[in-house]
């Protein structure tokens, strides 16, 4: 048997002639391709904006920036994420808060959060950075309607989560990234997630003020229109904002629009490699991520709780099964110690931490493979 990664990207021949295209046509950056992947994205999310960004963290940096964190803004966000959830907000100045997670869906828990909200005066936090942690859709009306009532923005970290949804109160599927509750979604492209574009991102939103901000920091916050450029020649532009280059090139966003179309069949297979595996752990006791009703998971990952991680961890890698730990708590890495967060605070996401381990979970997975999988971590 070969090797076995946690995750791994999947290119096939319609992906190779996409980006060759690209290669042999005009434009390899800020061509027609970009505005295609984009638009394809909002219509996929049922979005009325999709912006391309050179990777996640970048779309976080930009939509932290439009939605006004500035130097001392407090956000709060889950303590399992990628650092860089946490990261974008201090690029910007402001400061992490962590509440605790759901013990079973491992999801930034909505009481934990409201409970942090009302300790502290009105007008003391700027937002919530809501993480759709593994693939698991957060439910974000209860976000909204929380946020509403403390006049805080809510954020959608959806990098894990493209194809997912929850259902609202209304019945209605809200797809991630729809913009129906976020006020903004940030999408990773990074290969380890459902679209690989070597690096990537996407950031959506049904507000136009902020699409229009997060474009123009996308490019040096630059601007031209055709009034500024009446008395000068099209040569003209203006710089109103401090911005940056956080493009995504055209041999990406051709790659990433090729990988979107198949997006769907990718998450379907792994809610059945997901159905095997639960089906497998549950005659043994092993828990894991529970998706709640009425929520479809785009399992980028799939989180099992053990007590003996380590010796699992270990005796798959010796049968070349690499699992993987998502995430050391934010408020362990040796740059966040100092926001100060006891042991005994954020005591679910320290148990989960203790005991998470994420299983191989791609759709190129065979089923042989996850036989054997499962036939090493159940023995
Ligand atoms: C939850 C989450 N947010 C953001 C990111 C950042 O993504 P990128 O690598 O595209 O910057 C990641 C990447 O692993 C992630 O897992």
């Amino acid at each position: 048997m070969k090797s076995i990664p946690y995750g791994r990207q999947h290119i096939d021949e319609d992906d190779i002639r996409a980006v060759t295209d690209v290669l042999r046509s005009d434009f390899l950056t800020q061509g027609p391709n970009v505005a295609s992947f984009e638009n394809s994205f909002s219509t996929y999310c049922g979005c009325h904006h999709a912006i391309a960004v050179s990777n996640a963290t970048a779309g976080l940096h930009l939509a932290y920036k439009a939605l006004g964190v500035k130097k001392g803004s407090r956000v709060i966000t889950s303590p399992i994420t990628f650092a860089s959830t946490a990261n974008a907000v201090r690029f910007c100045e402001g400061e992490v808060w962590l509440a605790d997670i759901d013990p079973r869906t491992f999801l930034l828990s909505l009481d934990s959060v409201k409970q942090l909200i009302e300790s502290k005066p009105k007008g003391f936090f700027s937002g919530i950075a809501v993480v759709d942690f593994a693939g698991l859709s957060a439910d974000m009306e209860a976000f909204r309607s929380l946020a509403d009532d403390h006049n805080l923005f809510l954020l959608e970290d959806a990098a894990h989560a493209p194809g997912g949804y929850f259902t609202d109160s209304k019945d209605q599927k809200i797809k991630t990234g729809s913009g129906k509750y976020a006020h903004c979604s940030v999408f990773s492209f990074h290969p380890v997630k459902h679209i690989a574009c070597g690096e990537g991102g996407m950031v959506t939103t049904n507000d136009e003020t902020l699409a229009e901000n997060i474009k123009l920091l996308r490019t040096h916050g630059i601007t031209k229109t055709h009034e500024m450029t009446k008395n000068h020649g099209s040569w003209f532009y203006e710089m109103v904002d401090l911005g940056y280059n956080y493009r995504l090139t055209d041999m990406q966003a051709a790659l990433g629009k090729s990988q979107l179309s198949k997006n769907d069949l990718s998450v379907e297979r792994r809610n059945q490699i997901a159905k095997n595996y639960k089906k497998a752990f549950d005659i043994t006791g092993i828990t894991y991520q529970h998706t709640p009703e009425g929520h479809y998971n785009a399992y980028h990952l799939f989180v099992i709780q053990i007590d003996q991680r380590l010796a699992l961890y270990e005796s798959l890698r010796e049968h070349q099964i690499y699992s993987q730990v998502h995430y050391i708590p934010i408020h362990k890495l040796p740059y966040y110690k100092g926001i100060g967060y006891e042991e005994a605070e954020l005591k679910h996401a320290n148990n989960y931490y203790g005991r998470c381990l994420s299983l191989p979970m791609y759709p190129t997975l065979s089923n042989e493979e996850q036989d054997y999988i499962i036939e090493k971590t159940i023995k």
